[in-house]
């Protein structure tokens, strides 16, 4: 039986998994604080109730397709209008249920921008998470100034360039996606800034010692409070907090190849939960790590290769030849790789998780964003605090092979 707490608060995650898990990280923590839990999600990428037997669930209908996910532009665009009217009625039932605690608030993910307008239509308080860092939405809250200073649309032969306003970011650092769309994607970030501004105020899974020039920025431009708190998963003593909001099952057996290596010695390569790669550029990636001569655990998520359902390019006993140096998976328990001494060097799209993830673990990074807030994140890490290097221009399996043993080779000199 649930135990009744005092008081209740709602939460909702945007349903992608670099969102679930900070969302749910933070339930927890809450949790432990004496409030009761409410998570509202969407029936598509539906989470389990029977992971967290202490919290209750609600879901609400969105009419979203597997499909849908192709496009991550119009999956959020399409959340934000479709989830209105069923978020509504299921706040209208919540607030009206006297068998449960009071709620206090919303804690919504700021990319649900669609709950401010209905939380205030209920008069009940919203409170933001922003799953992302502070660094990179100093660059989203700029987008009006940017456009009005001719940065956008962005032009090929600037992208070098600096963004004097916002260094050390090069216009090729700025928050964008690929989109044959990019009005439909200013309006979505104007959106999500805007509604976070009209909140009572922003949770970040950040801290002051690591963001806090992005973060005293944001405080004067926005007028509510910040609550720096993260990270979230070192809350908790176990050393994987993701395993039971992960959508894809975590493959538990890596850790027992990982066990077998010495200290350092292994590359970890992920590039998250949305990005995708070409056929070639998994060509490059595969030779790069074997000419690398260094143990690889690669995580190549299923509709990870453009194209391909799984590992479909590579060549026929090219696992085999390695005899063992190289293990792949579908989807690892990353936060227990990340803390696993055999790891020496993580190859990541820097999603913000994944980057926090690696600092709070001390693993040195190879960046190589794709899209949106990984860009900004990449040119901190390699240029503010210098935690890692990012490939640039193209991937050639030569220049993969340099790289990781750069990187290898200076941190076993640091050693
Ligand atoms: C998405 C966006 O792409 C990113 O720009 C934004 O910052 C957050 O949302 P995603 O691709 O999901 O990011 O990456 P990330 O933020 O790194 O989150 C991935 C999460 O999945 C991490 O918590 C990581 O530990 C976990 N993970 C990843 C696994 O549990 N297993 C894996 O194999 C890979």
């Amino acid at each position: 039986m649930k135990e009744t707490k005092g008081c209740r608060l709602l939460l909702i995650p945007l349903p992608l998994q670099g969102h679930i898990n900070p969302m749910l990280q933070l339930a927890q923590i809450l949790y432990s604080n004496g409030f009761s839990i409410t998570i509202i999600h969407t029936s598509f990428n539906s989470l389990n109730p029977s992971n967290y037997p202490h919290f209750n669930f609600c879901c609400i209908k969105d009419g979203l397709s597997e499909s849908s996910a192709s496009n991550l532009l119009n999956l959020v665009v399409e959340l934000n209008i479709r989830c209105v009217k069923p978020f509504k009625e299921c706040l209208g039932k919540l607030l009206c249920d006297v068998s449960e605690e009071p709620i206090a608030c919303l804690i919504s993910d700021a990319m649900c921008y669609f709950t401010q307008d209905v939380a205030t239509s209920f008069k009940l308080p919203r409170l933001v998470l922003r799953t992302g860092g502070a660094s990179s939405f100093v660059a989203f809250a700029a987008f009006p100034y940017l456009r009005e200073n001719g940065y956008f649309p962005i032009q090929e032969s600037k992208l070098e360039d600096g963004v004097k306003e916002l260094p050390p970011l090069r216009v090729k650092d700025l928050p964008m996606i690929n989109t044959k769309e990019p009005e439909k994607y200013y309006e979505l970030i104007c959106n999500f800034v805007n509604k976070t501004k009209a909140s009572l105020g922003v949770i970040w899974n950040t801290f002051e010692d690591l963001e806090s020039l992005p973060l005293s920025t944001l405080s004067q431009q926005f007028s509510i409070p910040m609550f720096p708190i993260g990270p979230f998963h070192k809350y908790f003593p176990t050393n994987n907090t993701s395993s039971s909001s992960s959508l894809i099952p975590q493959d538990q057996n890596c850790i027992s190849w990982l066990n077998k290596h010495k200290p350092k010695s292994v590359v970890y390569v992920s590039f998250g939960s949305v990005a995708s790669i070409t056929e070639a550029e998994f060509l490059e990636i595969a030779w790069g790590l074997v000419n690398s001569n260094y143990p690889f655990l690669w995580v190549v998520r299923p509709g990870l290769i453009g194209g391909h359902e799984w590992l479909g390019p590579l060549p026929n006993g090219f696992m085999e030849n390695l005899e063992g140096r190289g293990y792949i998976v579908k989807w690892a328990p990353q936060q227990e790789i990340l803390a696993h001494q055999a790891v020496g060097l993580f190859w990541t799209h820097n999603g913000w998780n994944s980057t926090l993830e690696s600092i709070c673990e001390g693993v040195p990074m190879i960046c190589m964003p794709c899209f949106t807030d990984q860009k900004v994140n990449a040119r901190y890490v390699s240029h503010v605090w210098r935690i890692g290097l990012q490939l640039e221009n193209g991937m050639e399996r030569g220049k993969i092979e340099r790289t990781i043993r750069k990187m290898m080779e200076d941190d076993i000199e640091r050693e």
